[in-house]
């Protein structure tokens, strides 16, 4: 079962910081700005567990959250893509997220996030192959459903696991979310609970 209690447990600036080694990590990655944050907190029913923010790069730090029931930690993780950022920020965090993606032996599943109105850009595919390359599974997750149409969101789910079919690392099952609209989040929390 999905944990009810979550708390935040540390940041991260960089991979010497780490947590010590625990049980199960699971990710959530994505373009700036696609919800990561808000999708935690409406997965763990506490507003204001991870900052969010209209404005891109909120998040710069990896966030670690964990609940004493469970021995998955969540993790947030500051967004790729963000262009209006000081380039030397946007380097230090790609750098962080993308090393922490390549090597970190825990780490249990990957949530990339994908905005319905955008699908997957040059960015997602990049840190894709980089899932893909050092073998970490990871699973998409479209976020903002409420903002297009049912229809629209059937043809993007279809087409988006064309996109994955030749992705060694992916799972081939895409949930649809809405943060705003509680869509899709009991099925998120089963994929997690059944990843401890
Ligand atoms: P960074 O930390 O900057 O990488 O962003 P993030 O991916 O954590 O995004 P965040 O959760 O901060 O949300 C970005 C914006 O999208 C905020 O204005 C949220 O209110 C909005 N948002 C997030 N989820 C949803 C959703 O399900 N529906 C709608 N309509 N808006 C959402
Ligand atoms: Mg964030």
């Amino acid at each position: 079962m999905f944990a009810k209690r979550w708390d935040f447990q540390t940041s991260v600036t960089d991979m010497r910081q780490l947590p010590d080694i625990g049980g199960t990590e699971i990710a959530f990655a994505g373009r700036s700005n696609v919800g990561k944050s808000s999708l935690i907190n409406a997965l763990t029913g506490r507003t204001g567990l991870a900052r969010t923010s209209s404005t891109p790069g909120r998040t710069q730090m990896l966030n670690f959250f964990s609940a004493e029931d469970t021995p998955v930690t969540i993790v947030d993780m500051p967004g790729y893509g963000y262009a209006q950022a000081p380039k030397e920020m946007v380097d230090a965090w790609t750098k962080l997220v993308f090393s922490y993606l390549r090597g970190r032996p825990t780490l249990r599943r990957v949530f990339v996030l994908i905005d319905s109105r955008h699908g997957i850009k040059a960015n997602d595919k990049e840190a894709m192959d980089l899932l893909d390359k050092a073998a970490v599974s990871y699973q998409v997750v479209l976020t903002k459903a409420d903002k297009i149409k049912p229809g629209q969101l059937e043809r993007l789910e279809a087409e988006t696991l064309e996109l994955l079919r030749k992705r060694v690392a992916a799972f081939p099952r895409i949930i649809s979310t809405s943060s705003e609209k509680n869509k899709g989040l009991d099925l998120l929390r089963a994929e997690i609970a059944s990843l401890a």
